[in-house]
C-alpha cells in the first residue's frame, strides 16, 4: 500500500516541501506519496489523530503549530523537548515521536563553508523559534560565543536563559549589535524582515561587519536579501535560506526512510521552483 507523508501548517499553499519529497520518493522507488494539509490551530489535535488513524508514516510540522503539536505527541527527542518546537513527526509501530531538524538542518548547510563552529564568535539575529532551534543547536558545537540580538532585548534575554547547554552569550539590542558587528566571525538572520514581499527590509545596518566574516540569511524567497546584498558589499561571504531548508527536508527524509538522499537534487529542486540560482 502507498505510504502518506505530508505537512501541516496554516498557511501551507506556498510549501515547496511536496515537490522535494516526492521527487525523492520517485527517484528513490518508495510507494509513498506526501501532502499539504491547512490545519487551523483549533484543529490541531484533530489532525494529529487523524494522520495517526489513518496510518501516516510520518509528517512535518510547520507554522504556527511547531510548539503546540508537542501535547499531542507520544514522545518528543531531547533535542526538540529543549528547543520545545518539532518540526518532523516519525510514526514509529503506531506512536508519533517529534524531532527538531530544523536546528541540525542550519548546522549541516553551515558546514559547507564553515566545517567547525568551534571556537568562532557568533551572533544571531532574532529571538523567535527559529532563533531559538538554530541557537540550541550551534550552542552544542563548543563556539566561543554566541550573542543574542533582538528589537525586544527581554526576549534575546529569556532565550539566553532558556539555553540547557553551557555556553557563553550575551544579549543586545538591534542598535548594540549594529555598533559591534565586527566582533564576530559569523552572523545570522533569523528574522523574517526582508522576505517577499517586503525585500527592501533589513533588520540592522551591516557597515561595522568585519571583512571575510560569513553571514546568514535563512530566508531564501528572495534568495539575495537586501541584508545579503549588504553583506557582500561589506566584504563578508554569505549563505542564503535555501541550505538550511534543503538540510531540514533531508534529515526529515532520512529518519522516515532510513536514506539520507541526494542534497544536490534537493536545492536544484527548489531553485527551479523559485525560478532563481545558488547564491
Ligand atoms: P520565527 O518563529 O519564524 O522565528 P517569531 O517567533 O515570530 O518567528 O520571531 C520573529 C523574530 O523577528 C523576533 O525576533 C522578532 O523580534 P521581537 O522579539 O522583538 O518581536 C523579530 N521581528 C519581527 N518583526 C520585526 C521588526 N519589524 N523589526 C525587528 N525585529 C522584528
Amino acid at each position: 500500500m502507498k505510504k502518506l507523508f505530508a505537512v501541516i501548517g496554516d498557511p501551507i499553499r506556498h510549501s515547496m516541501s511536496p515537490i522535494m519529497h516526492n521527487d525523492l520518493f520517485s527517484s528513490y522507488q518508495i510507494d509513498a506519496t506526501y501532502l499539504p494539509f491547512q490545519v487551523k490551530k483549533e484543529d490541531l489535535r484533530d489532525a494529529v489523530k487523524g494522520l495517526k488513524a489513518i496510518g501516516a508514516k510520518g509528517f512535518n510540522v510547520t507554522v504556527p503549530h511547531k510548539t503546540a503539536i508537542i501535547p499531542f505527541l507520544d514522545e518528543v527527542d531531547d533535542l526538540a523537548a529543549s528547543i520545545g518546537a518539532v518540526n518532523t513527526v516519525v510514526n514509529e509501530n503506531g506512536r508519533l515521536k517529534g524531532y527538531n531538524t530544523d536546528g541540525p538542518g542550519f548546522l549541516k548547510g553551515l558546514q559547507i563553508y564553515i566545517p567547525s563552529a568551534a571556537g568562532k564568535k557568533i551572533v544571531i539575529i532574532g529571538a523567535g523559534g527559529a532563533a531559538r532551534a538554530i541557537y540550541f543547536t550551534l550552542a552544542k558545537e563548543s563556539p566561543f560565543m554566541i550573542d543574542i540580538a533582538n528589537r525586544t532585548i527581554e526576549k534575546a534575554k529569556a532565550l539566553i536563559d532558556d539555553c540547557p547547554f553551557p555556553v557563553s552569550s550575551a544579549a543586545y539590542s538591534l542598535e548594540d549589535a549594529e555598533k559591534n558587528l565586527g566582533n564576530y566571525d559569523l552572523v545570522i538572520q533569523t528574522t523574517l524582515i526582508g522576505m517577499a514581499p517586503e525585500v527592501e527590509e533589513q533588520p540592522l545596518d551591516l557597515s561595522h561587519l568585519k571583512k571575510q566574516s560569513h553571514v546568514c540569511d535563512i530566508i531564501y524567497n528572495p534568495l539575495e536579501t537586501k541584508f545579503l546584498r549588504s553583506a557582500v558589499s561589506s566584504g563578508a561571504n554569505v549563505q542564503n535560506g535555501i541550505d538550511m531548508f534543503v538540510y531540514q527536508g533531508a534529515l526529515a527524509f532520512e529518519k522516515w526512510t532510513g536514506i539520507f538522499p541526494d542534497v544536490e537534487r534537493m536545492r536544484e529542486n527548489v531553485l527551479k521552483q523559485l525560478g532563481g540560482s545558488r547564491c
